[in-house]
């Protein structure tokens, strides 16, 4: 299939539209690997294979999926279907709660023996919440890009105001921060209200919509059968959006979704992720997680189709109250 590619923030970095969400590959491991199954459930190099043959040009880890896991199995399952190095684009992220930001010198190190032999195209700070100041996080930053360890430099969770500081910071550094990786779906479309989505237009950057399909919320499936959300191992059933009164408000959208998924021949999911990926132009793109292949698969469907201008406004025209 062929999918036009889209630069990165102002990196001579260019990403399909669509990346693959890799923190399923947790195995279980650490505070936030426990929202997934284990890898004997998840078959990562299985999930990988379809992705990468569908089109995906790049994978979104972190230090913190796993601690480290992840990162292996981005690896390993690159490796198994001999993904070439130089065209692949590996994200991935440092985990800065309760540490330096010189510590991402010895985390980057052992990064990049799990990522080994792929190279870490974009560095991320997982989040705003530091021992060290944004500034200091960016020296750190300019020093990895100067030296050659990364491509280009990113964000996660940061606010608008954060976003400007990292911004200026490495700008002054000679580098563009180029992303945000922030919560973005037509469940939660906060960052079209507190600035981070005009902050990006304004600077050149890209926002990596994490959790694009709410979780699973946005295929409808569990709109359909409710009693599924209690077999998810994470705490994702404890979300106000997935209690019954969460579903009921949330219907309208799915509703949506669905029936203009019949038109294409398509899924709620596939629709979702279009207006995702088209809505507000090439600044955003999305990083659908999977558990199983076929969802991987399905998600690929996206790009098969294109919905109208009016279609996108209706769906925004549902979801708005989620802004
Ligand atoms: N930077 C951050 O702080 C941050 C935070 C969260 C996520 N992320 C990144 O964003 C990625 C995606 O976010 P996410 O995993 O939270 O949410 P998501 O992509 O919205 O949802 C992924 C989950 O939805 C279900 N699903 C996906 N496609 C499906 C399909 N076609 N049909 C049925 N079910 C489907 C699967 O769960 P089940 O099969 O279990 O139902 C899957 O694990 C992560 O992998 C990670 O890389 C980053």
């Amino acid at each position: 299939m062929d999918i036009k590619l889209r630069q990165l923030g102002e990196s001579d970095i260019h990403i399909t539209p669509l990346g693959l969400g890799c923190w399923q590959f947790s195995n279980r491991i650490g505070f936030a690997g426990k929202f997934w199954p284990s890898l004997e459930e998840v078959p990562s190099d299985e999930i990988i294979k379809v992705s990468w043959e569908g089109g995906i040009n790049w994978f979104d880890t972190a230090e913190m999926y796993g601690w480290g896991a992840s990162e292996k199995c981005v690896s390993h399952g690159l490796q198994k279907i001999n993904a070439p190095i130089e065209s692949t684009i590996i994200a991935t992220k440092w985990h800065p709660i309760a540490r330096r930001a010189s510590r991402m010198l010895r985390s980057i190190e052992e990064q990049i023996q799990r990522l080994a032999p792929y190279k870490i195209s974009l560095y991320q700070i997982h989040s705003p919440t530091s021992l060290s100041s944004i500034k200091t996080e960016m020296e750190v930053m300019a020093d990895l890009l100067k030296a050659g360890i990364i491509r280009s430099a990113g964000v996660s969770n940061y606010s608008a105001r954060q976003m400007r500081n990292a911004h200026a910071h490495l700008e002054k550094l000679g580098f563009p921060l180029v992303s945000n990786q922030v919560h973005y779906s037509l469940l939660n479309r906060k960052i079209e209200r507190n600035g981070i989505l005009k902050t990006a237009q304004e600077l050149g950057m890209t926002i990596i919509a994490y959790s694009p399909l709410e979780q699973g919320l946005l295929t409808g499936k569990f709109h359909e059968n409710p009693s599924l959300i209690k077999t998810r191992v994470g705490w994702r059933k404890y979300f106000p959006l997935y209690r019954p009164s969460g579903l009921e408000r949330t219907k309208p959208v799915i509703d949506t979704l669905k029936k203009i998924a019949e038109r294409y021949g398509a899924t709620p999911a596939q629709v979702a992720l279009n207006w995702l990926i088209h809505f507000h132009g090439e600044r955003v793109v999305a990083i659908p997680g999977a558990t199983r292949k076929e969802q991987a698969l399905q998600n690929l469907g996206t790009f098969k189709f294109h919905i109208s201008e009016a279609e996108m406004d209706e769906i925004d025209k549902v979801s708005r109250k989620f802004i």
